[in-house]
């Protein structure tokens, strides 16, 4: 993109008159990007979905994009190969960046295993508006629940590129929030990140 916000393929960036803050102050908050990574089973979606209901009922504009979901529409192209699972990443933060802009809360709850493509998600958006959401769980304990029966899949190797088993899953470096579910109730999680997040976005 040049100075003129023409990019070298003959496109051109057209500036809507309507701002960001403006979108916000008519919802009447911050709108920020909340991203979830965690292991199969960690209990990512779970919490973003109990998370979003908390925000709903605080009358703040909230929209959950979960990684399953987007994988049976826009990225249903996509498979789990680390080229895929990095478009996969790339396409929900770029959709949550336009939900942002449109001055809404925006959840993502993808798995998104490598921190690269975290960093990356993280990069298109401003400093204030990303907030990087680690649910940690052991590997045997999110084995041991096995909501889908995925990793008893995996095992049998009837799942490939799965991730813990024959896939890496690299530990967030720097997140905002660590959700231990190893030890806390999926209530205590979402208690603990709710009030965290009514202070973020200036709520209480
Ligand atoms: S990623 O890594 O961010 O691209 O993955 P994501 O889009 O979040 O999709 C994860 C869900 O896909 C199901 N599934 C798999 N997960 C991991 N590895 C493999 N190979 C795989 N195959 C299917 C699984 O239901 C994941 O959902 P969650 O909610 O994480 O259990």
């Amino acid at each position: 993109m040049n100075n003129n916000g023409e990019s070298d393929k003959n496109i051109v960036w057209h500036q809507s008159t309507l701002t960001k803050e403006e979108r916000q102050k008519q919802h009447g908050h911050k709108s920020i990007m909340i991203w979830f990574t965690g292991l199969s089973g960690s209990g990512k979606s779970t919490i973003a979905n109990a998370v979003q209901n908390e925000l709903y009922k605080k009358n703040i504009s909230v929209y959950l994009l979960d990684g399953d979901n987007l994988r049976h529409g826009i990225n249903s192209n996509l498979s789990f190969t680390a080229e895929d699972r990095q478009e996969n990443i790339r396409r929900a933060a770029e959709i949550g960046k336009l939900f942002v802009d449109a001055g809404v809360v925006v959840l993502a709850a993808l798995i998104s295993p490598f921190e690269k493509e975290r960093m990356n998600a993280r990069a298109i958006f401003k400093q204030d508006e990303f907030i990087e959401v680690y649910v940690k769980c052991s590997i045997e304990e999110c084995e041991t629940r096995d909501p889908k029966g995925l990793y008893k899949k995996a095992r049998k190797g009837e799942i490939k590129d799965f991730t813990g088993i024959d896939q890496p899953y690299e530990e967030p470096q720097n997140p905002e929030i660590i959700i231990d579910t190893n030890k806390l109730s999926i209530d205590e999680a979402v208690e603990i990140l709710s009030s965290y997040l009514f202070d973020t976005l200036e709520l209480n």
